[in-house]
């Protein structure tokens, strides 16, 4: 299945000087243990601001260009065509993990979103959600990670 994952703030900010604009261990442990095991598709920002392969996952990577050092769990890819392709013979989920442009090539055959609810606004964030990213999605699960933090999942109507 392709799945989105998302961190987002109460103005659909997603990211801000090529981070993510805040730190939530929560969050991050719930990224980790949803992902481990599957396959993570990311665009060469979010690569670039990661800085290394994720451990136990199928680090996918996308660029028209650009070259990475060859690891043994990293993969170049040049185009969305290329993931799809890939995507049936994985014997696994497909998570795609950002940033917004990644997000954005996907979304027609996005199948499922797991979005955490960041109880903020950041006004100086530069990535950002479209504002009707989950339209044709509905709720089927809602999650506490802390007090703060609230992640809800979301299938296709
Ligand atoms: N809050 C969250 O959950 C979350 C998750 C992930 C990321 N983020 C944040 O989002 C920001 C980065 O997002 P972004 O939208 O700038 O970048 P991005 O999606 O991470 O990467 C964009 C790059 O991916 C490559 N790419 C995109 N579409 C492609 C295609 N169709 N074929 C081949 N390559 C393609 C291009 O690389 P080349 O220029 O090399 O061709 C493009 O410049 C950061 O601030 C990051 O921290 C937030």
């Amino acid at each position: 299945m392709i799945i989105g994952i998302v961190a987002i703030a109460k103005n659909f900010a997603i990211g801000k000087d090529g981070t993510l604009p805040w730190h939530y261990p929560a969050d991050l442990k719930f990224f980790k243990n949803t992902t481990t095991g599957h396959a993570i598709v990311m665009g060469f920002n979010t690569w670039k601001s990661i800085g290394k392969p994720l451990p136990n996952r199928l680090n996918i990577v996308l660029s028209r260009s650009r070259q990475i050092e060859p690891q043994p769990n990293a993969l170049l890819v040049r185009s969305t065509n290329e993931v799809t392709a890939l995507s049936p013979f994985l014997n696994c989920d497909l998570f795609i993990i950002g940033g917004a442009q990644t997000y954005k090539n996907f979304a027609d055959v996005t199948e499922k979103w797991i979005v955490t609810e960041v109880p903020l606004t950041v006004d100086d964030a530069d990535t950002f959600m479209p504002r009707d990213f989950l339209s044709g999605f509905e709720v089927v699960e809602t999650k506490e990670l802390t007090k703060e933090l609230v992640v809800k999942v979301f299938h296709r109507i």
